[in-house]
């Protein structure tokens, strides 16, 4: 079953139904470029057998980074770095789609200190995110132009697919969300208005590509915050997207003040039972898709994930973190060699016995939420450096060191800035 290839609505074909699902890998050099070490992370990965690898975050504009290390692809500077980023996986015969991004209010105040957003909602979150911007029309419209002239350049690179980012409470989830956008023109208030900013950026991505390039979009399942984009919200842009030429649809869920994957202790305990965080949205979800599902999120066991397929509540499996451990975890499940995958995440919380039970205060969330990046990004730099992931690393300075290293990057980028102009 997990190795049963999938075609998509354009005819294009996946070869089993395993994907790496996105994560953002901070290994661009100081000019937003994509750099050796991404060509080597993707061959292990593509090596690893899945048929399916979503780029980390690609920006959209320079100005506005989901953190810094993100590679951007706003003109054809960094092309030839993009394309043999790309040709990595040719070998091993796996797809390569970019996730092109736009982080809105979620851009740290590293990287601009009042990014543009629906509204001028702040996060509520420990210091690090500044007070955004309403967007005006003419940025809104820009942000349209970019995200077509990124997927226009990922193509000409050789990626093989895109994939609109549109989950976890960047920019245009925070669109959809009456939350953060707070608008009374076109771009706010009914849903239909929410949806606007992203049925305008798939419409303009597919005039760019053509029909025959895959177009994918990650959208939550819920926000998971009262008053946020909830499921029924969800499931009506779905039905949206149906006619909206859409090859492939995510299913994820959470924004950063709610990163619900990354606090699994927090999850309802029929929803921890069933180990994939979003199953339950899926089904309903898959009632009214008319595209292929993929549902990324808590995908631990060999069984979880035959049942998943199964049933139909998902065509394709999304499993992010345990490729960090296990890069050729594909092939691993196929050969029927690996039933379990690694759940590092919930050893990985740092309030335990030492900055107090995770889940009481926002703040400690937050540490803890960085101090997992930190300690999956660890592991994503060593398989880029063709090394061994580490599974003894300690989490605590997982989360000094990442810190420290963001602040070097963000100002190696500025100086880098500062001698071009
Ligand atoms: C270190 C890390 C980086 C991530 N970066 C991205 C990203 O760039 N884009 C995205 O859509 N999701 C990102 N995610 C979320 C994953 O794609 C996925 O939705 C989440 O980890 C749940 O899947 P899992 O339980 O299989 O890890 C990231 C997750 C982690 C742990």
């Amino acid at each position: 079953m997990l190795n049963q290839p999938l075609t998509l609505p354009n005819g294009h074909v996946l070869k089993n139904r395993i994907c790496k699902a996105a994560m953002t890998e901070g290994l661009a050099d100081k000019n937003d470029n994509a750099t050796e070490r991404h060509i080597t992370l993707y061959k292990t990965w593509a090596e690893g057998g899945a048929a399916l690898l979503i780029s980390g975050n690609i920006m959209v504009d320079k100005r506005y980074l989901e953190r810094s290390g993100n590679v951007v692809a706003e003109d054809e500077s960094g092309l030839a770095q993009l394309s043999a980023w790309a040709r990595a996986v040719d070998n091993a015969g796996s797809q390569l789609w970019a996730q092109i991004s736009h982080p809105g209010r979620q851009c740290p105040r590293l990287a601009n200190l009042h990014p543009i957003a629906p509204s001028e909602v702040q996060l509520n979150m420990v210091g690090n995110f500044g007070r955004p911007r309403a967007a005006s029309e003419a940025e809104i419209q820009n942000v349209i132009r970019r995200f077509a002239r990124t997927a226009a350049i990922v193509k000409k690179a050789g990626f093989h697919g895109v994939q609109i980012h549109a989950a976890h409470g960047y920019l245009i989830s925070q669109f959809l969300s009456p939350l953060t956008n707070l608008r009374d023109d076109q771009w706010g208030g009914p849903l239909h208005n929410r949806a606007r900013l992203l049925l305008e950026i798939i419409r303009a991505v597919r005039a760019e590509v053509g029909v025959a390039f895959p177009i994918a979009v990650k959208l939550n399942s819920a926000d998971f915050q009262k008053g946020g984009f909830s499921a029924a919200d969800c499931q009506q842009v779905v039905g949206w997207l149906n006619t909206a030429g859409v090859d492939l649809l995510e299913i994820s869920g959470g924004t950063y003040e709610q990163l619900v994957f990354m606090q699994p202790d927090e999850m309802r305990a029929s929803t921890q039972k069933r180990e994939a965080y979003f199953l339950e949205y899926a089904r309903e979800i898959k009632k009214i898709a008319r595209m292929p599902v993929m549902v990324t999120g808590g995908f631990r066991s060999l069984a979880g994930m035959q049942a998943a397929l199964e049933a139909g509540d998902t065509d394709m499996l999304g499993i992010a973190r345990p490729f960090c451990l296990i890069p050729d975890l594909a092939n691993q499940l196929m050969a029927g060699q690996l039933s379990t995958l690694p759940h590092n995440e919930n050893q990985l919380v740092l309030g335990k016995g030492y900055f107090g039970p995770a889940s009481k205060s926002k703040s400690l969330q937050a540490l803890n939420n960085q101090s997992q990046a930190g300690w999956y990004y660890h592991q994503i730099e060593l398989l880029a450096a063709g090394l061994s992931p580490r599974i003894a690393y300690s989490p605590r300075r997982a989360l000094f060191s990442h810190l420290n290293k963001d602040f070097m990057r963000a100002m190696r980028r500025k100086f880098a800035k500062r001698n071009a102009a």
